[in-house]
């Protein structure tokens, strides 16, 4: 196996980072890896903030809920961006529907994602951990405000990156024969599953950290049950940011 796929496939989420600060040159090559992706329809559609204000970092860590976030390791927060792209055109043309609507929207969701998991997979390959943080759609009106954001953006993606203080196990994902399928979809082997929640219930028990009692199942049936309805306004924020999204 090469070194690269070696390293794609020892992804595990880390979030305890070393109290090492990365870089300027380091930092400057992952945000070069950020904007050298595939961008959908060549329309460069996401901004990438570099958080360096400590006390903005806890602000941020606040929204996600989570403590380690404030802690050691490069934060980012990826943002999804058209107000570049209406700046350009807006005065020669009043509609803007198209770098408004539902396809405008995938396309910065496509942008932003895929160069947040370019930078996450050079960031790998050279040692470095990371964590992604959706935990900043928690609140994505404080993340606006935080990050004093323009109209035609929003706050998608946090991420870390750094100096892995603690390299957790691997998490087991579902057998290939579940998710890969040849020429339709694949097959549910009732079967297969069952083994799953096995080997999951197995990982959860073993765990260094956070060690549960939970099956996959169990575990999908807690997210059923988790309260998330603060998330259920994504869409009403997206339209007061300019997006042209149906009720
Ligand atoms: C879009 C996205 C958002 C995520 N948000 C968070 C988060 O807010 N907090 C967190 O601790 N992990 C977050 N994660 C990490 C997932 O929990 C993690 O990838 C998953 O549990 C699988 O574990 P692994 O990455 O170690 O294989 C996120 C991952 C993705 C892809």
């Amino acid at each position: 196996m090469s070194k690269i796929e070696s390293a794609a496939l020892q992804h595990r989420s880390v979030r305890q980072f070393a109290d090492v600060a990365l870089s300027e040159e380091q930092l400057r090559t992952l945000e070069a890896i950020a904007q050298a992706t595939a961008t959908s329809k060549f329309m460069q559609q996401f901004s990438l903030i570099r958080v360096s204000d400590p006390e903005l970092k806890r602000q941020i860590a606040a929204v996600t809920t989570y403590d380690y976030v404030a802690g050691p390791g490069q934060l980012y927060v990826f943002v999804l961006d058209q107000a570049r792209n209406v700046r350009l055109v807006e005065s020669v043309h009043g509609d803007l529907h198209q770098l408004t609507n539902w396809d405008a929207l995938l396309g910065c969701v496509f942008d932003a994602t895929l160069a947040a998991q370019n930078m996450v997979a050079a960031a790998e390959r050279s040692g470095l951990g990371t964590v992604y943080l959706g935990s900043v759609l928690n609140d994505p009106r404080r993340m606006i405000e935080l990050l004093h954001l323009p109209r035609y953006t929003f706050p998608l993606l946090g991420l870390k990156v750094g100096v892995p203080a603690d390299v957790p196990a691997i998490k087991p994902r579902w057998p290939r024969s579940a998710v890969v399928g040849v020429d339709k979809y694949p097959h549910i082997d009732a079967e297969a599953l069952r083994d799953y929640d096995t080997t999951i219930k197995k990982y959860y028990a073993g765990r260094a950290t956070n060690a549960k009692d939970n099956t996959y199942t169990q575990y999908i049936q807690q997210h059923l049950v988790d309260s998330m309805h603060h998330r259920d306004d994504i869409g009403a924020i997206l339209r007061a940011q300019g997006f042209d999204l149906p009720q």
